[in-house]
């Protein structure tokens, strides 16, 4: 905290996420919305967009869907490992986008219509991207991983419809599938794809890995994979020739990974979803761009 008052002034100012578009059909544990300011100002100081924009710990993909909805670069990849969330991006970014959106408008919303549907197994692909945002708007925190419990008492009482907004959520879905040319998915493994891109020199890598790096547990509730050799990544990350940031819960054993890998950093203030200010932890090759953005002078 004592280090905090050290900060230009533009790291301790709290985006609020209320004035950043919401794109994604997920409400995302760990989710980046509050960085999309700070994304849109890196990709511009760069002397030109990159060629290709991976966002490789993908999720609800804010960041790469906001990449691509307003051209920040020529096409972007999102890479996730979970085959809950892969269905998701797999249906909406191949043929099945429009399938999904009726499916959730004409969805007759009962718990025992929600409960149904939760334990069907031996699903379609587009059935299993259905299920999907399903959990994800009825489980507590958005959370997918086994183990997570509904949610009970939601915003005005509405319980476990309290995050089932038909509508958007469908509107949403008509909107990422009508740039899908400028998108693409790969279920896999992000290291592998950050490796196989690493010679990229017109690339940039948005990472946001689970948060269990240094013996913190924070992620490993939230996710299904949240397992990672987090020494690796770093190892991975020095050898990429395009630009990159990195997203880090703000813990003295990360600082010490960035800094043996030579790696500028810089705390950044947030909320977290119990509105509760904190730091997590930005991570790059040359973070100048950020401080720059509020003292010219730097
Ligand atoms: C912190 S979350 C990403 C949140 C995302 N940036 C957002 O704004 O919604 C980390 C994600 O990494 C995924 N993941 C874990 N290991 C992975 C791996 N080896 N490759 C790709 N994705 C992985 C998890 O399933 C989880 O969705």
């Amino acid at each position: 905290m004592q280090q905090l008052s050290f900060l230009p002034e533009n790291t301790h100012k709290i985006i609020n996420v209320a004035s950043v578009k919401q794109r994604s059909p997920f409400r995302y544990p760990g989710g980046k919305t509050w960085l999309v300011p700070r994304i849109r100002r890196w990709l511009l100081s760069l002397l030109e967009p990159p060629g290709e924009f991976f966002e490789v710990f993908a999720g609800g993909a804010i960041v790469g869907l906001t990449v691509a909805a307003e051209e920040l670069a020529a096409h972007v990849t999102l890479v996730e490992l979970d085959e809950q969330i892969a269905a998701v991006w797999q249906a909406i970014l191949g043929d099945e986008g429009e399938w999904l959106a009726e499916a959730i408008v004409e969805f007759e919303f009962s718990s025992e219509n929600v409960e149904h549907v939760l334990s069907r197994d031996s699903l379609s692909q587009r059935e299993q991207a259905f299920a999907t945002i399903l959990r994800n708007r009825v489980n507590h925190g958005g959370i997918l991983a086994p183990g997570a419990g509904r949610i009970r008492a939601g915003e005005g009482s509405r319980g476990m419809r309290s995050r089932w907004y038909p509508e958007t959520l469908s509107q949403r879905i008509h909107n990422i599938a009508a740039i899908r040319d400028r998108l693409s998915f790969i279920h896999g493994d992000g290291m592998q794809v950050l490796c196989e891109h690493a010679t990229d020199a017109d690339a940039a890598f948005f990472i946001d890995p689970p948060y269990t790096a240094a013996g913190k547990r924070a992620g490993s509730r939230l996710y299904t994979y949240h397992e990672l050799d987090h020494e690796n990544l770093f190892c991975i990350a020095e050898t990429l020739q395009g630009d990159f940031l990195m997203t880090y819960d703000n813990c003295q054993g990360v600082r010490q990974l960035a800094r043996k890998h030579g790696f500028d950093m810089e705390p950044i203030a947030m909320k977290n979803t119990h509105h509760a200010q904190m730091t997590e932890l930005l991570i790059g090759k040359n973070l100048d761009w950020l401080r720059q953005s509020i003292h010219p002078q730097f």
